[in-house]
Parts: structure tokens; C-alpha cells; sequence
């Protein structure tokens, strides 16, 4: 292989473009989605109840209430905790946007807190200086995958009598101590999409231990009708009422029988990735240029993604650059995430650069490498000796 970088017309390290994540689909899964096409029930019938208890019993919740994304748990979640007009809600600046506008759905104003620059997750100790008595909610997201400090997060919640919701998009199968991720917080939300944990090519899920709030949910989800179409053609009834302003954010018998098939391939997916990540680590241990993020001591983290820091003054060029050419080499890395305050619409809303100082500044070093349960050791490899390759060309 030579030396000359894709990017300046040499050779890929790779052939075909290896991406940063995708779902992991066996004969099983097809099985169960074809099976479920010859039902009667293509959605609101048994595999969307199936898939919920399935999935509590997992994560160790009492209820599941199975939603169409990701986004939707969230704003479920907001609209379960009577978010409205006047209303704070305090989250990570590094997180994707869904976290932030399903505040703004429901009228409420989301306050940024800044992160910590070694894992990426919400400061603890800036934290509380964000909390006044606007404040509804604490919406704590799994970045990358690992599980929030919710002993710390729990106190001060409880402290201040406000609620608290994981963003658990990147951390199903991830344990915080003996707890599952899912049992963690007041309303947990994950996400279903094809490069997260398990996949129903879209879809979501919201646990929580308080029956009154999943009741409120699974209304949401339908309207704001209180009772589902499997419901009443069990009972042979035809009348329902809509008591309030819902959305269809339902998931379908279909998505729902491959949901099925995948959480129970849950501990396997992890493996993987925990395996995947263990390479990584070993390859990137005192590396001149590359920083992995901390890992708390306490928790079972399932590397939805594997983020690394770049050490730019180590460096000739910056991140941007170093993404074009690993690009180029075949290797699908990524960048997780611009501070959501950043984009032009909430700039619009009046939020400023500089707020979230950490937050701001990890940005321009971050860089997703290539993490899925599929990935072969050459993969990894591969990512490794593209890394090496680019950073020896551009190191100071
Ligand atoms: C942290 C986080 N929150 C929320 C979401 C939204 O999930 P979905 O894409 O299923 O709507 C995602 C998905 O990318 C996410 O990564």
C-alpha cells in the first residue's frame, strides 16, 4: 500500500466504503416480518403489546409503551411531563437535534448545559446553576452509548423536585451499575433507527415505572383517542373518545415482529460492539493524536458509537480536513455532534455561540469511527491503518 493519501489521488486503504453503523438483519428477522404480513394485523394488533412486555423484561421496566421514532418517545415524554409555554428544560449541548425540539414542541424552552470534555456527557457541576423554578425536567442523554451519573443525576432532580428523562437513543443494552439502561430515569426514550442498538427501521420505545404516565402515552400515541383499534374490535365496540390532542406516533405489527426478533439478538449486538471498541482501545492506547473518551468505572457501556478526540495541536490540519481524508480512504467516520444551539434555527431563536464553551471546542475535535456488530476484525483494521496512515501525514 503506499503512502500517498486517497485525498491526494494515492490508493484507499479500502476498496468500498465501510460505514459508521447498520443494522444487522439474519434469516430470523426476515422470517418473523414476512410471517407477521400473513396476519390479519398489520398494526395495533398483538406484536406491538409482544414487543413491549419483550422489551420491558429487557431493560427491567414496568411499562413499555412502543412509539414510530425515536423523536416521538421524546416528545411523548414531554408532553407525559405537561411541558408547556414558560417551561425550562435543561439537556447537553452535544446531542442530536431531536433532544432539543421536542421541548419546542410542546411551547417549552430548552436551556443548554454544558459537557464534560472527557465523556461527553452532561456537567454534573454546571448543571445546577441551571436550575431555577422554570425548570420542569432534566433530559440527560447516553452520549455514544454511555449511561449518564443517574445516582448524581437522581439526587439533584429529587432535590429540586424537577423530572428525570434519558435520552437512552445510544444506550440500550448499557447498565449503570446492577440498573439496566431503560430503569434508570423517570421516562426513558430509545430509538430504533437502523444504525442504533436494534432496529425496526424506525421506530421507538419510552419505559418508565409510573402506570399513569404510560397511560398518558399510549394515548398520545393515538390521537389522543383512549382506546386502540385492537381494543375495541376485541370488545366488539365501535365508540372511542378523543380526550385530548394526540399524535399517530404508533409503531406498526410489522416493525414490531422484527423488534421482537432483534431485542432478543440484544446481548449479541453488544458483544460485538464491546469487542469492536476493546480493539480500538488497544490500538489507540498512548496514541500521539488520537484521545478516547473516559469510561466511568460504574458502568456497562455499549458503544453505540466509538468517539475519539482528535489532539489538534499535534496536528497540521483540523478535523474537517482529517474527515475528507479519511473519507477518502473508504472509512464512513462521522461527526456526532454540533452543539444543537449552533444550528441556524435556534441561532434564529436568539441562542449564541459561546455558551456551552466545552461543548464548543470538543466539537471541532471529534470524530465517529466505524462501530456495528457485522464489522470484522479486518474492518477494524483497516480504520486503524487509515488512521495511521493520515495522521502520519499530517502530524506536526
Ligand atoms: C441522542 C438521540 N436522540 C434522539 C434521536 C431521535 O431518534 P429517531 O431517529 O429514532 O427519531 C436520536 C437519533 O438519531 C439520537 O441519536
Amino acid at each position: 500500500m503506499s503512502d500517498k493519501l486517497a485525498i491526494n489521488g494515492g490508493d484507499p486503504v479500502r476498496h468500498t466504503m465501510l460505514p459508521y453503523g447498520r443494522q444487522d438483519i439474519n434469516q430470523a428477522d426476515i422470517q418473523s416480518v414476512v410471517d407477521v404480513l400473513k396476519t390479519d394485523w398489520l398494526t395495533t394488533g398483538p406484536k406491538v403489546s409482544e414487543f413491549e412486555s419483550e422489551f420491558a423484561n429487557v431493560v427491567g421496566a414496568t411499562e413499555a409503551v412502543s412509539v414510530s421514532s425515536g423523536t416521538a418517545a421524546l416528545h411523548a415524554s414531554m408532553h407525559a411531563l405537561n411541558v408547556g409555554i414558560g417551561d425550562e428544560v435543561i439537556l447537553p449541548a452535544i446531542t442530536f437535534a431531536a433532544t432539543a425540539n421536542c421541548i419546542l414542541y410542546q411551547g417549552g424552552t430548552p436551556v443548554f448545559a454544558d459537557v464534560d470534555s472527557t465523556t461527553l456527557l452532561l456537567d454534573i457541576n454546571k448543571l445546577e446553576s441551571k436550575i431555577n423554578s422554570n425548570t420542569k425536567a432534566i433530559v440527560a442523554v447516553d452520549y455514544a452509548g454511555h449511561p449518564c451519573d443517574y445516582d448524581a443525576l437522581r439526587t439533584l432532580a429529587d432535590q429540586h423536585n424537577i423530572a428525570l428523562v434519558a435520552d437512552a437513543c445510544h444506550s440500550l443494552g448499557g447498565m449503570f451499575g446492577e440498573r439496566s439502561v431503560g430503569s434508570l430515569a423517570d421516562i426513558n426514550a430509545f430509538s430504533f433507527h437502523p444504525v442504533k442498538a436494534i432496529t425496526c427501521g424506525e421506530g421507538g420505545m419510552i419505559t418508565m415505572a409510573d402506570k399513569l404516565l404510560a397511560e398518558k402515552i399510549r394515548t398520545f400515541r393515538n390521537h389522543g383517542i383512549t382506546t386502540d383499534h385492537h381494543h375495541r374490535s376485541t370488545k366488539g365496540e365501535f365508540h372511542y373518545d378523543m380526550a385530548g390532542l394526540g399524535f399517530n406516533y404508533r409503531l406498526t405489527d410489522v416493525q414490531s415482529a422484527l423488534g421482537i426478533n432483534q431485542i432478543k439478538r440484544l446481548s449479541e449486538f453488544t458483544k460485538c460492539r464491546r469487542t469492536i471498541a476493546a480493539q480500538y482501545n488497544s490500538m489507540f492506547e498512548e496514541h500521539a493524536v488520537i484521545d478516547t473518551l473516559n469510561v466511568d468505572s460504574r458502568v456497562f457501556h455499549p458503544y453505540h458509537l466509538y468517539v475519539v478526540k482528535l489532539r489538534l495541536e499535534n496536528l497540521k490540519v483540523d478535523r474537517d480536513h482529517i474527515f475528507a481524508a479519511l473519507r477518502a480512504e473508504n472509512i464512513g467516520v462521522n461527526v456526532h455532534y454540533l452543539p444543537v444551539y449552533l444550528h441556524s434555527y435556534y441561532r434564529a431563536l436568539g441562542y449564541r455561540l459561546g455558551s456551552c464553551p466545552v461543548a464548543e471546542k470538543v466539537y471541532e475535535q471529534i470524530l465517529s469511527l466505524p462501530i456495528f456488530s457485522t464489522m470484522t476484525r479486518e474492518d477494524v483494521e483497516d480504520v486503524v491503518a487509515a488512521c495511521n496512515k493520515v495522521f502520519s501525514a499530517y502530524i506536526k
